[in-house]
């Protein structure tokens, strides 16, 4: 897995410096050159009384999210029974709706104390390289974490020799979820290529049953991030995001085929649904499978669902032995206005006592080593041997691959594709996407 990971920072490094070259994060700078001017007065004036608050800013506020995070801010406030903590979630699947209010809030020079950010490009490329977020390495050092933190995710979230931010867990993205009575009353069984997987919705679809369950656009990326993965193999996707993939080839066409292929046996209301409605159309037997990072299997047990009886999981179709990966993680902000309550939640969120609060209800497993196996549920045991044993790549949706620029491009590009369908166009799209944000100049 080191050597995976290790292969997987080289990438972001060199993405990183090629979306400097590019221009990309540059052109953000000023937002943030600003932003300790504008917070150092209040700042000053308010010292006294700083440290009985804390901000905190997610998007966890929808099913399972927000029971995890209550988790981790019980074990905040048995600790600092004087620090309030403020709660400024912004409802939203994978932050859609509240990275546009963060986005707001840091331009005004208004930042919250921390914020959830994505360990990988979406930190680096984003805030770090906008100065909007402080190095952490004295509190990496008081509170030992070098030595419990995956050594291959510390460079993930680090630039500079700087450490960015205290992640707080580890998800996976390439999760099939199915529904295990559905499959079995129809003779399928669990596909494990994209053909398999095509056969098995062609003879759901003759049956009458809702092959695959889709959500709103950013569910649609990150069902596209897990087929360009099932289709390429871990190598070929881990080049598209450091230019040794060309996107013009004709293996990238015959993934984004099958992703177009794959679309033809999703929900006609997808795009009205968010991820935990999709996910609930399994659940409830109204539709097969449903690809999802594994916080649905925080949303199902808070459903009250039991695993392997009313939901199954398996690594999506062609992804086998590969563990798609994301981390979250809390980032302390340049002019936080109450920074020694910022600093005494990131302790929380570091330490052993709050991930093993946190994880089991949110779904993830620890973004440490030392967590108690026997805290988790069967699926988060399959993930934590999984990630210890399989090949490691990161998440396009969620932060690890590319920069916001980047994907904001891909993003575009899809959604012009699921109005036209038109292939060829989105692959040209992509292309050009790599060209001016990526690192394919
Ligand atoms: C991801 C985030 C997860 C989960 C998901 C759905 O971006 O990393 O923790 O919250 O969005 O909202």
């Amino acid at each position: 897995m080191k050597k995976n990971l290790l292969a997987l920072l080289s990438i972001l490094m060199i993405a990183s410096f090629a979306i400097v070259a590019c221009g990309g994060a540059a052109t953000e700078a000023p937002a943030m050159t600003e932003a300790p001017a504008a917070t150092e007065a209040p700042a000053a004036t308010e010292a006294p009384a700083a440290a009985d608050k804390v901000e905190v800013f997610s998007w966890w506020t929808g099913g399972g999210e927000a029971a995890g995070l209550a988790a981790m801010q019980t074990v905040f406030s048995a600790a600092y029974p004087n620090i309030e903590f403020i709660n400024a979630a912004v409802a939203g699947g994978a932050g859609t709706n509240a990275r546009a209010v963060l986005a707001t809030r840091l331009q005004a020079g208004d930042p919250p104390d921390s914020w959830q950010g994505h360990a990988g490009q979406e930190l680096i490329g984003t805030y770090v390289a906008g100065g909007q977020i402080e190095p952490l390495n004295d509190l990496y050092a008081a509170e030992g974490w070098l030595d419990v933190m995956p050594k291959t995710l510390i460079p993930l979230i680090s630039n500079d020799g700087n450490i960015y931010s205290v992640p707080v867990n580890i998800h996976r993205a390439n999760v099939l979820w199915y529904n295990p009575s559905v499959l079995s009353a129809n003779g399928v069984e669990v596909p494990t290529t994209m053909d398999e997987w095509f056969a098995a919705m062609d003879t759901l679809k003759a049956a009458g049953v809702q092959p695959l369950a889709l959500g709103e656009q950013w569910t649609k990326m990150h069902l596209m991030e897990t087929v360009l993965l099932g289709t390429l193999g871990a190598d070929a996707y881990n080049g598209l995001w450091d230019g040794t993939t060309d996107w013009a080839s004709p293996e990238v066409k015959a993934a984004l085929d099958n992703y177009a292929k794959v679309l033809t046996y999703a929900n006609s209301d997808s795009s009205s649904l968010s991820w935990q409605d999709a996910a609930q159309l399994v659940i409830n037997g109204d539709a097969a499978f449903n690809v999802m990072g594994d916080w649905a299997e925080g949303y199902f047990r808070e459903l009250g669902k039991t695993p392997k009886t009313d939901y199954g999981w398996a690594p999506t179709p062609g992804s086998s032995g590969v563990f798609q990966f994301l981390s979250d993680s809390f980032v302390l902000a340049v002019g936080a206005p109450h920074p020694d309550g910022a600093m005494a939640w990131l302790k929380i969120a570091g330490s052993k006592e709050g991930q093993e609060a946190f994880n089991p209800v949110k779904g993830s497993i620890c973004a440490r080593t030392d967590c108690d196996k026997s805290l988790f549920g069967e699926y988060l045991q399959s993930a934590m041997d999984d990630w210890s044993s399989n090949v490691v790549v990161g998440s396009l949706t969620h932060g690890v691959v590319a920069n916001d620029s980047w994907k904001t491009e891909i993003d575009t590009a899809l959604g012009l594709f699921i109005a036209d369908g038109n292939v060829d166009g989105f692959q040209a799209a992509l292309v050009a996407a790599c060209a001016s944000s990526g690192p394919c100049k």
